[in-house]
Parts: structure tokens; sequence; C-alpha cells
């Protein structure tokens, strides 16, 4: 039993090893974008994807797969139910996670392609979007329209959207602009307790009740400068 034991943890090992040299070859390629040279951790998939679970068969969209860390709970927690829509602008982290998850359907693309996304697939909206894509991929300002809005608009009236942020950087000025720029898209923005288990530490949002005002051309951030 020990032995079989150290058996799969060791393959667990060298699974996370094995995505961490990934993450780190193309951080190395495309460090602003990539944001990271590890997965985020279990415990913060879970808290990323425990959402999903509270709808009937939805259709869910992940931004910035990069590895896998948060597709694999998601895939578990939709039990071949719904749909799994995963878009990955990097073709070195698309393609084999693509290969691996067959269940998924992994579109090389901008996440600001969202809306066209679902549009071909015939959808007009999904339940469920888990962004882990980093800051450096949604600057507010400078791309129109910013990825929040894109997300906003895209959403289900009862939709959900999570989004993680590392608690070193939690009273930056570009980490409270992001706050402050979900709270001006979404009615709800519920914010985790810090969750320790995951290099670095991160809290994790989830935000509800996309705002209607973001329907008519207003721009909901002028109200938070
Ligand atoms: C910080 S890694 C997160 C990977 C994984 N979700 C995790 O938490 O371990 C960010 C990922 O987002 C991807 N990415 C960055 N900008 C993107 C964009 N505009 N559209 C889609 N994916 C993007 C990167 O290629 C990378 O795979």
């Amino acid at each position: 039993m020990a032995r079989e034991g150290s058996g799969v943890s060791g393959r667990l090992l060298a699974g996370r090893w094995a995505e961490g040299s990934v993450l780190l070859r193309e951080f190395l390629r495309a460090p602003f974008r990539t944001a990271t040279v590890v997965a985020s951790s279990p415990a913060l998939a879970a808290a990323m994807t425990d959402v999903v679970a509270d709808y009937d068969a939805p259709v869910v969209v992940e931004l910035g797969p990069g590895t896998g860390a948060f597709t694999r709970p998601i895939q578990e927690r939709l039990g071949g139910s719904g749909r799994h829509i995963a878009l990955e602008i990097n073709p070195q982290l698309a393609r084999p996670l693509a290969r691996r998850c067959s269940a998924v359907e992994v579109v090389e693309a901008d996440a600001r392609d969202l809306p066209r996304t679902l549009a071909v697939r015939g959808l007009t909206s999904c339940d469920v979007v888990v962004s882990g894509l980093p800051w450096a991929a949604m600057p507010a300002t400078a791309i129109h329209p910013p990825l929040v809005t894109v997300v906003a608009e895209s959403l289900a009236d009862d939709g959900v959207y999570t989004q993680f942020t590392y608690a070193w950087s939690r009273r930056l000025p570009p980490a409270r602009r992001q706050l402050a720029d979900l709270r001006a898209h979404f009615g709800e923005v519920q914010v985790s307790s810090v969750i320790w288990a995951n290099f670095p530490p991160a809290f994790v949002y989830r935000c509800r009740r996309p705002l209607p005002s973001i329907h008519n051309g207003h721009d909901p951030r002028l109200r938070h400068p």
C-alpha cells in the first residue's frame, strides 16, 4: 500500500514538475502574458471553480487555462454535463491542453474574443467565467472594451465570474483599480479569505449580477476614479 501511495504522489509531483517546466519555458518567452512560473494550487483551483456546482449543465468559459490547473476541477464539477470552453492565447499551451482534455473546447484565442467564440457556437451567453488571466492581459483602460466589460456582457443575468489576485499585491494601485472595475461591472463582488495554500497566497473574487449599465454604453468605471 505504502509503495502504491508513494507511486501516486510521485506521479502527481512529476506531473506538477512537468507543468512547472512548461510554464517556466513560456514565461521566459512571454513573461507579461504568462505571468507565472508556478501553476495555481489545488486549493486555489477549488475556490475558483466551486461555483460551477451551483448550475445545472452550465456553459463554463475558462480564460487563460495555461497548463490546466482550473481545467481539471471544472471538468470534475461538470461531471460530463454542460459545456466547457477554454480560451488560451498561447498555442504552446493551448494545443497540449486540447490533446489532454478532449471534453474541453480549447480555442486558441484572446480572451476578448469571448463574444465571437460564443456566437459561432450558437450561444448568446455563458453561465460561469473562470479567469486565470494576469493583470497585464487585462489593462482596464488601454484596450476597449476592457475585458471586464466583455465578461459582464457575455454572462447570463444569473451568471458568475471568478478571478483571483495575489495577496501581496492587494493594496497596490493596479489591484485596487481592478477591484473597483469589478464593483463597477457587477452588483455583487464577494472577496474570499486568503488562500494560503497557494504560491503566492491569493484571494478569489466571485462576481455576480452583471450590471445593465454596461449594456447601454455607459462606462460605470467613471464612478471609481
Ligand atoms: C498566470 S497563467 C494562469 C494559468 C492557470 N490558469 C493557472 O492558474 O495556473 C495565465 C495564462 O493566461 C494566458 N493568457 C494571457 N493573456 C491571455 C489573453 N489575452 N487571452 C487568453 N489567454 C491569455 C497565458 O498564456 C497563460 O496561460
